[in-house]
């Protein structure tokens, strides 16, 4: 048995296959941690795009980001639970290779940012444009994180479909 067969066996996989309730319950929770991490990540990035610049940046970031990573800790495990109902057909799946990527370029480009343009954010703290490395990360981690929730909407279609 391949390695990935033998993850789809586990008797986790098999309760998830047979149980839609199961399933449903571990989707749910993945959903609402998607909610939260996009919810909370979104009023961020249009706020590093310009818009309502009466708020402080460092202080919507204090604020927000700590709720981003609390989606994180509710998608991840769920995440990881659903992958083994159906490892076979994820591996496999291109769409799912390109979702695995888009989370780790949306990770880099947070990463990126943290390290870089928001270090000089006291400077364009409230009323001031941000700077264009900081207009960048905003757009980027917007298509990025729209992306993620398109190619797992997508990948739940197809899966479902057969
Ligand atoms: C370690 C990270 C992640 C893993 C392993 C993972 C895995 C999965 C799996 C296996 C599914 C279900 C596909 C199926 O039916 O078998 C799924 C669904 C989904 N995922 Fe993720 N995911 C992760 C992170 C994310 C993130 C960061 C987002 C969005 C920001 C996201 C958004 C979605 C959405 C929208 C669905 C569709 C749910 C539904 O319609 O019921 N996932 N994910």
């Amino acid at each position: 048995m391949t390695p990935i067969g033998a993850i789809e066996a586990l008797p986790l996989g098999r309760a998830l296959r047979d149980s839609h309730t199961l399933l449903g319950a571990v989707a749910t929770v993945h959903l609402l941690g998607v909610g939260l991490l996009f919810g909370s990540i979104v009023v961020l990035d249009l706020r590093l795009l310009g818009l309502s610049r009466s708020i402080s940046v460092r202080r919507l970031a204090a604020h927000v980001l700590p709720w981003t990573a609390l989606g994180f800790l509710l998608i991840v495990p769920t995440g990881l639970t659903m992958f083994v109902a159906h490892a076979g057909r994820l591996i496999a799946s291109r769409l799912f290779a390109l979702k695995m990527g888009l989370i780790f370029a949306g990770a880099v480009n947070a990463a990126a940012f943290h390290a870089g343009a928001f270090r000089s954010s006291p400077a364009w703290d409230t009323e001031r444009m941000p700077p264009s490395a900081a207009r960048a990360a905003g757009a980027i981690s917007l298509v990025v994180w729209i992306s993620v929730i398109v190619c797992g909407r997508m990948l739940v279609a197809r899966i479902q479909g057969g």
